[in-house]
């Protein structure tokens, strides 16, 4: 299967660099990347090892092809089978992402993403495009990084009736958390320590305030709840005003707090929740966990690492062989 990847940062170079460790993937071919400044295509599939070298001290594999090629014109000339696309998420328009998705999509092509931006924006659109053109859209990287929440919530609904779904869907808040009341840390202390984990968003705030577990319940609700919902239909309250004195007490009490989103039929919210400590939503550090509740099966919870580049590489190379898997042909 020819891929090319748009988007050569963190996730990329991940991502490449899983592929040449991982013997099992030797059916992939990489035929492009393409970053910021320009990119390279070569049909007879790009020297990895190479284009990470490049990428590391050029800062862009434009070094190696073409300075000033566009994503949109690499995924209309490549003759790739799948883009793989890891653009930075950008929630208010979805772009670049969105259009290097539909260009894709358009162009019969199947796509793999991490990008949460497009999905929040345009979900249906591009989950119609895609059966338009009889193609793959899979996007498993972008709830719960290396956690199969999106394919184990599939299997669950074929035998059960998925009646909602929460969790812990941000590893930096849960990070965040965990210190204040491990070691009654301020914020602000640990907010740095947070970004250093490098699994922050580029805006913290997105995670401090709760946007980043919105949109993660947005794609939960819009792929396994089948529902129609926008980041506007969710009551979000952040972690902000949780201090260690409101954990202390919550301790005393048997219980701590975390940052969880929640959807059902009635509606979405994400805010700062008591969870006993002996439940299985009571995570560490930063770990996700989400939890199904189910017509018959009543609970399942799973849990697991929800950001950083390999645990997003093992996500996005799982989606990569399921679509290698249902097309033998390539
Ligand atoms: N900022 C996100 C988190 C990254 O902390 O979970 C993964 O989506």
């Amino acid at each position: 299967m020819r891929l090319l990847l748009i988007g050569f940062g963190n996730l990329g170079r991940g991502l490449a660099r899983s592929i040449l460790e991982g013997g099992k993937f030797k059916d992939l071919k990489v035929v492009g990347i393409v970053d910021e400044r320009g990119g390279v295509l070569n049909d007879e599939g790009i020297e990895l090892r190479q284009a990470l070298e490049v990428a590391e001290s050029e800062g862009s594999v434009a070094k190696m092809g073409i300075e000033g090629l566009s994503a949109v014109e690499a995924i209309r000339e490549s003759d790739a089978d799948l883009v793989v696309e890891l653009t930075p998420t950008n929630i208010k328009t979805g772009e670049p992402g969105l259009t290097h998705i539909r260009t894709a999509l358009e162009t019969g092509k199947h796509v793999v993403t991490s990008n949460k931006g497009p999905l929040v924006i345009a979900f249906r659109e591009l989950q119609k495009l895609a059966s338009s053109k009889g193609v793959q859209f899979k996007y498993s990287a972008t709830v719960g990084g290396a956690i199969p929440v999106i394919s184990l919530a599939r299997r669950l609904a074929s035998g059960d009736e998925i009646l909602g779904v929460r969790g812990v869907l941000n590893g930096t808040t849960n990070y965040i958390l965990t210190r204040m009341e491990r070691e009654g840390l301020s914020q602000d202390v640990v907010i740095r320590e947070a970004q250093e984990l490098g699994i922050a968003e580029k805006d913290p705030t997105l995670d401090i305030e709760g946007i980043d577990t919105a949109c993660k319940l947005v794609i939960l609700a819009n792929s396994i709840l089948d529902m129609d919902v926008k980041l506007s239909d969710v009551k979000i309250t952040g972690i902000s005003r949780i201090s260690p004195e409101a954990l202390k007490l919550a301790r005393e009490a048997g219980y701590t707090i975390k940052l969880i989103g929640n959807a059902d039929k009635k509606g979405l919210d994400v805010r700062p929740r008591l969870v006993p400590l002996d439940h299985p939503l009571n995570i560490g550090g930063t770990l996700n966990a989400v939890s199904f509740r189910l017509r018959y099966a009543r609970e399942i919870t799973i849990s697991g690492f929800g950001a950083g580049p390999a645990e997003t590489s093992s996500a996005l190379l799982a989606d990569i062989m399921e679509v290698l898997a249902s097309s033998p042909a390539s």
